[in-house]
C-alpha cells in the first residue's frame, strides 16, 4: 500500500460522528461505508487452525471498588469486567465487539497490566500476567504493546516523532544509543512514513498519519501481542482502510497477534478471524468468523448484527428488518440475576432470572451462553440448558438430574461439543 497521499501534511476533514440507535450501536451509516472502501484493502485476514495460543484468558474479572468521597469506605463494586474467558492464537486477531461500556476497555487494559485484575488469570508465553508485580511484569511490558483509539491525544504534541518512537527503544535498551535514529527511520519507513520526518512533531501530521506513528511507536519493541482499542474508529472512513492494510502488513511480516477492540462489526469482520461478544461484563458469543456473521446464535449478537446493513440478511436468516432493543444496558454495579442481557432479551424466561447461561461449546469454533440458543426464528421453546444445570424447563433443583460438569468454561475450545442441530455430541 501506498502511503503517499498522506505524505503530505493534509488536516483531515471533520470526522462525522456515526449515526446510533438509542442502544449505542453504531449503525448504518459508518459501516456500509468502510465496506465501499475495504475494495482498497488486502483480502480479510484468514484464520490458522494450528496456530497455538499466544495468550489464554480464564475467568478474568475486574471489579472496579465505589468509595464514599469522605471516609473512602467501599460501598459497592463495578463488574466491569466478569469471568470472561478466551484465547488469542498466534499471530492471529480476537476482535471484541459490544455496546460502550461493556467492559471492552476495561480487558484490553488488563491484559496490559495497566490495571491489577480482581481475580482470573492470563496466561502470555506460560507466565500468569495476572498475578505479577512490576519488576517481574517489566520485560513482559515489551512483548504486549497497545495501539490507542485517540491518534490526537495518543502523541506529546511537544515530542518530535523521533523522541516518541524512539523512547520505547531507549527506555528499554534495545538498541545502542547510536542506532536508536536509524531504527526510528526504519520504523517510520515500515509504517508508510517519510523517515526524514522523524524531526517534526505530530502537529504537522494528519489524522491517519499520526496514527501510522503510534503503530510504529508500539511495533519499536516487536510485541508478540498488541492491543488495539478501536485503532481506526477516530479516522476517516478513508483512511480506515489504509490503516487496516497497515495492520495486516505488519501482523503479516512481524507474525503479532491482536486483540481487536471495535465498535465497527464491518471492520471486525475484515480484520477478524475470530470475534467475541461482550454484554455487561460478560462473553456471551464467541466464534469464527463464519459462526459469528453468518450463524449467531445469542439474542444479543443478532440484534447487533441486524443494525449492519451487509451482514444483515446473513444474520437474520435472510429477513432484512432491524432488531431494535429496547430498555437500557444495566448497571454494571448492580447486574440483573441470572442473564444479564434478560432484562432487554425478547426470549426471556423464568430461567433466565434463576441462572447465570454457561458459555457452551454448539460448534467446532463457536460457543453461546444463552439458555435458548438457535438460529434467529428458530430458537428452541425448552431451555438447552435445564438438564445440564439440573433444573427443570422453570430454573427449579430437579431431583431426578444430574448436572454435568462438563460446562466449566474453559478458554479455547475442545474437540467435542453440543450439536444443536443433531442434539448430539459433534466431534472434531
Ligand atoms: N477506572 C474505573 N473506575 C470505575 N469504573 C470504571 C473504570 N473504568 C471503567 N469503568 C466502568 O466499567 C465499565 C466498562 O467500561 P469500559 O471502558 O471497559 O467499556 P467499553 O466497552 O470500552 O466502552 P466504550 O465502547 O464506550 O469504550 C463501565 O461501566 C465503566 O463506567
Ligand atoms: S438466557 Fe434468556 S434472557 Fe439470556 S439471552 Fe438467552 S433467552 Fe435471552
Ligand atoms: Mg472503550
Amino acid at each position: 500500500m501506498s502511503p503517499e497521499s498522506e505524505r503530505e501534511t493534509v488536516p483531515d476533514a471533520p470526522v462525522e460522528a456515526p449515526e446510533s440507535d438509542a442502544a449505542g450501536l453504531a449503525t448504518a451509516e459508518v459501516t456500509p461505508r468502510f465496506e465501499e472502501v475495504v475494495a482498497q484493502a488486502h483480502a480479510a485476514s484468514e484464520l490458522d487452525l494450528t496456530a497455538e495460543p499466544v495468550l489464554t484468558v480464564e475467568n478474568l474479572r475486574m471489579y472496579f471498588p465505589i468509595k464514599t468521597s469522605l471516609l473512602r469506605r467501599t460501598i459497592g463494586q463495578v463488574q466491569a469486567v466478569d469471568g470472561i474467558s478466551f484465547v488469542v492464537p498466534k499471530g492471529s486477531s480476537l476482535g471484541l465487539v459490544g455496546e460502550s461500556g461493556c467492559g471492552k476497555s476495561t480487558t484490553g487494559q488488563l491484559i496490559t497490566r495497566l490495571y491489577k485484575p480482581t481475580g482470573g488469570s492470563m496466561s502470555f508465553e506460560g507466565a500468569d500476567l495476572a498475578k505479577m508485580g512490576n519488576s517481574e511484569l517489566k520485560p513482559l511490558r515489551k512483548e504486549i504493546q497497545m495501539i490507542f483509539q485517540d491518534p490526537y491525544s495518543s502523541l506529546n504534541p511537544r515530542h518530535t516523532v523521533g523522541t516518541i518512537v524512539g523512547t520505547p527503544l531507549r527506555v528499554h535498551n534495545v538498541v545502542p544509543k547510536k542506532q536508536v535514529l536509524s531504527r526510528v527511520q526504519e520504523l517510520l519507513e515500515v509504517v508508510g512514513l517519510n523517515p526524514e520526518h522523524y524531526n517534526r512533531y505530530p502537529n504537522e501530521f494528519s489524522g491517519g498519519q499520526r496514527q501510522r506513528i503510534g503503530i510504529a511507536r508500539a511495533l519499536a519493541l516487536q510485541p508478540k501481542l498488541m492491543v488495539a482499542d478501536e485503532p481506526v474508529s477516530a479516522l476517516d472512513v478513508s483512511i480506515q482502510a489504509q490503516v487496516i492494510n497497515l495492520l495486516q502488513d505488519v501482523q503479516k511480516e512481524f507474525g503479532i497477534a491482536f486483540l481487536f477492540i471495535a465498535h465497527d462489526l464491518a471492520v471486525v469482520r475484515h480484520f477478524c478471524p475470530e470475534v467475541a461478544v461482550m454484554y455487561l461484563g460478560k462473553i456471551v458469543e464467541i466464534g469464527d468468523r463464519e459462526s459469528i456473521y453468518s450463524g449467531a446464535h445469542h439474542p444479543y449478537t443478532q440484534a447487533l448484527l441486524s443494525a449492519v446493513p451487509d451482514v444483515k440478511q446473513a444474520a437474520t436468516g435472510g429477513r432484512r428488518e432491524r432488531i431494535r432493543l429496547t430498555g437500557e444496558v444495566p448497571s454494571p454495579i448492580n447486574p440483573p440475576s441470572g442473564c444479564r442481557f434478560r432484562t432487554r432479551c425478547p426470549l426471556a424466561q423464568e430461567i433466565c432470572a434463576r441462572h447465570e447461561p454457561p458459555l457452551i461449546q454448539i460448534g467446532q469454533r463457536h460457543k453461546v451462553a444463552c439458555h435458548f440458543p438457535g438460529r434467529l426464528g428458530e430458537h428452541p421453546r425448552e431451555p438447552f440448558t435445564a438438564r445440564l444445570l439440573g433444573v427443570d424447563a422453570h430454573g427449579q433443583p430437579d431431583p431426578s438430574a444430574s448436572p454435568t460438569t462438563d460446562l466449566i468454561q474453559q478458554p479455547g475450545y475442545s474437540d467435542t461439543w453440543f450439536d444443536l442441530d443433531n442434539r448430539s455430541i459433534g466431534r472434531a
